[in-house]
């Protein structure tokens, strides 16, 4: 019997919804299909925007949304995507397909699909391609309210009040498609480049995130870290967040295997490599504290999730995969991970939205299937604006090779606005069931519910079998003696609502 403890009274850090963040580039079938099909579109849409695919992301809690790239991003000139559609610019998008990128959806529609979903907007500048000029008017049309050239222009162009943008990306893998760029001459090209992403609006301070390391390129971070908190007065780096982009590869980069065909020992390895986001976490944070010593700088993990190789017969540049069991388990982990260190992780994006990489929507014409992913971010939105409370379950080791064996299980355990405890907590084992002894430090149960996502690690939601793999009840829990006491099936994730 494995016991999981709860101190409900310990309180660790607010989780911050954005901790459950989205990011769509402008990559493949994301935009245009699976959020953006244009008024004229045959699939039901409000201005262009799918209305099946915002509804069950509204249904989601989506808090934030990350745009227009990725490596977009840094090719990406704004005022191409603005004014009267017809005369917008035609380019190729040179990075993903070299398909024609007809600048149809751009920062009014991004405005409005935020909008619609009711999510903050993250906003991500161009530092490889762009000028300084560029990304300070960009801030200008978008969050200036006065009398300005790029206000006049915007009003213009049918919005009449400025917007609100939350987060903004000073620039992306500046270490590699965003300019190639050595960390000291990054560390430079921020300092300028932020300078002039001004904030226009008092009651809304731009939250400005410096490009961070790729994995474990622990060197990026101290230079830049260094360099930014180089003579900067009390303006910590300039920056309040600095980005970190891990993703789960369970193969080489050339041969990162299959989407919904793959053995148990590569399920393990998925999943021991998606473990690894927590050492990451802790050896960046480490050495930015030695520059950030008030915790100043959050870590913005503004890209993760599985990359694996694209469906055969699809285009190889629109980076398209099937979602699985196994994605839904490296989304709990990573959700787990992120909750346990919410005092310092304020916002994490999973790549991408729809139809690119790990999604929790996928789009096939007019259909939509919400994948496995969906289930967990729906499940734990509970944890969305809640208090981390301490907690601790004991775990032993599984996995088919002595090189990949994993903790069987992951938790993290939440006191939500409603007052009530939420836990989430996954079995990683294949073939394995574990009876959980849940005990409340100084605090007794009153009443308990559950719901479980379950299946086989290969199981998924496709367009004709849209629910194989959903949130379903889970009834056999129960207290006893003050203790929550079930038993968690083998490959499963498990949501735990208690009254107390
Ligand atoms: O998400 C796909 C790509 O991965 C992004 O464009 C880039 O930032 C990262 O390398």
């Amino acid at each position: 019997m494995a016991k999981l403890y709860i101190n409900p009274n310990r309180k660790m850090g607010h989780i911050n919804p954005e901790l459950q963040g989205h990011f769509s580039e402008h990559l493949g079938r994301c935009i245009y299909e699976g959020l953006y099909v244009g008024k004229g579109s045959d699939i039901p849409n409000v201005n262009g925007m799918r209305t099946d695919v915002v509804e069950a992301l509204k249904e989601m809690k989506i808090p934030v949304l990350r745009w227009p790239g990725g490596c977009f991003a840094d090719e990406y000139h704004w005022k191409d995507g603005i004014g009267d559609k017809a005369k917008r610019k035609k380019m190729i998008n040179t990075h993903w397909g070299g398909v024609v990128e007809d600048n149809s959806f751009g920062t009014h529609e991004f405005m409005e699909l935020c909008r619609q979903l009711g999510c903050k907007p993250y906003v991500n500048g161009n530092v490889g391609s762009g000028t300084v000029q560029e990304m300070s008017e960009w801030v200008e049309y978008m969050t200036f309210d006065g009398v300005s050239p790029m206000a006049d222009l915007r009003k213009a162009n049918g919005d009449e009040k400025a917007w609100v943008v939350d987060y903004f990306g000073v620039g992306n893998e500046n270490w590699g498609c965003g300019g190639n760029m050595l960390p000291e001459y990054y560390a430079n090209e921020y300092r300028r480049y932020q300078t002039y992403v001004r904030n226009y609006n008092p009651d809304h301070k731009i939250f400005k995130v410096a490009c961070g390391p790729n994995g474990d390129d622990y060197e990026w971070t101290d230079t830049v870290m260094k360099k930014c908190f180089e003579n900067c007065g009390p303006n910590h780096g300039f920056m309040d967040g600095l980005s970190l982009h891990y993703y789960t590869v369970p193969g080489e980069w050339e041969h990162k295997g299959a989407a919904t065909k793959f053995t148990e020992k590569e399920y393990y390895e998925t999943l021991k490599k998606t473990l690894y986001m927590n050492e990451l976490i802790e050896r960046h944070l480490a050495i930015m504290d030695k520059y950030d010593k008030n915790h100043d700088v959050a870590l913005i993990v503004d890209e993760w999730g599985t990359w694996f190789d694209v469906e055969p017969g699809t285009n190889p540049g629109f980076l398209y995969q099937q979602n699985t069991m196994r994605d839904a388990m490296v989304a709990a982990l990573n959700l787990n991970i992120f909750n346990k260190h919410c005092d310092r992780v304020k916002m994490a994006n999973i790549a991408q939205l729809v139809n690119v990489l790990q999604s929790v929507i996928l789009t096939e014409g007019d259909k939509m299937v919400k994948t496995p992913t969906y289930q967990v971010f729906k499940m734990f939105s509970h944890h969305q604006d809640a208090q981390l409370v301490e907690s601790f379950v004991e775990t032993s080791e599984v996995g088919v090779e002595d090189e990949n064996q994993i903790p069987n299980l992951s938790e993290s355990v939440s006191i939500g606005k409603d007052g009530k405890l939420h836990i989430t907590i996954a079995n990683t084992a294949l073939n394995v069931d574990y009876d959980i002894n849940g005990i409340m430090i100084d605090a007794a149960p009153k009443n308990v519910k559950a719901e479980i996502i379950h299946g086989p690690m290969d199981a998924y939601n496709d367009f004709d079998n849209v629910e194989v793999v959903t949130i379903k009840e889970f009834n056999c829990i129960k207290i006893d003696n003050n203790d929550i006491v079930f038993t968690i099936p083998a490959c499963s994730i498990v949501h735990i609502e208690v009254e107390m």
